[in-house]
């Protein structure tokens, strides 16, 4: 375990534990405010996040970042947004199970580091991956599931939204509640 996230991305940013490091540009390690008491977890770069190095940059992003003002929050000013795998997989298709669980540790470490109190993941992949290995988002986004005083739910991935815009109302209502969970939880002004 290491106690310093700078420290942390640089050894990730050389990191060959899996094959999706032959082919990336960047390593994708995770942006936002580090004081954050909430934490979005994606699945893993796409075509602009390789090339820019930074999560959600594309499409899906910027519907992301229309969610995440709806409930008062940023990626500037009161969150930190990363991925289950930091590395691009080809063709943009799911990570392989011993690729995330190659990777898993990065994230691990990232949130003992940051310890949000709210953690929210973006889609199958990241509930699967931190809530249940058979959790169905359709059915269960919007609940929330604790872990060691952490408060853990899941809803859709903002790419599922754009190719089925009839469960973005369902989404918005995602973010509603995740606002009123951080301001129940929240101890910093960030969400004043
Ligand atoms: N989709 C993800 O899951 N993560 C990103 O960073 C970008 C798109």
């Amino acid at each position: 375990m290491i106690d310093s996230l700078t420290e942390l991305e640089s050894i990730c940013k050389s990191c060959q534990k899996c094959p999706l490091s032959q082919t990336r540009t960047n390593v994708v390690f995770g942006t936002g405010n580090t004081k954050s008491e909430i934490m979005f977890i994606g699945e893993g770069p796409g075509e602009n996040e390789d090339l820019q190095g930074l999560p959600f940059v594309g499409k899906a992003g910027q519907l992301l970042d229309k969610y995440l003002a709806a409930a008062g929050l940023s990626r500037e000013k009161n969150v930190y947004i990363a991925n289950i795998v930091k590395c691009r997989p080809p063709q943009n298709r799911d990570p392989k199970p011993e690729e995330a669980a190659a990777c898993i540790g990065y994230l691990r470490n990232q949130t003992a580091i940051i310890r949000p109190k709210v953690i929210v993941c973006l889609g199958r992949i990241a509930a699967c991956q931190i809530i249940d290995k058979d959790f169905k988002v359709t059915r269960q986004h919007g609940m929330w599931f604790e872990r060691n005083g952490t408060f853990i739910t899941a809803t859709f991935h903002p790419a599922a939204l754009l190719r089925n815009p009839q469960n973005k109302p369902e989404a918005f209502d995602d973010f509603m509640i995740i606002r009123e969970k951080l301001l129940e939880v929240s101890t910093s002004e960030l969400y004043k």
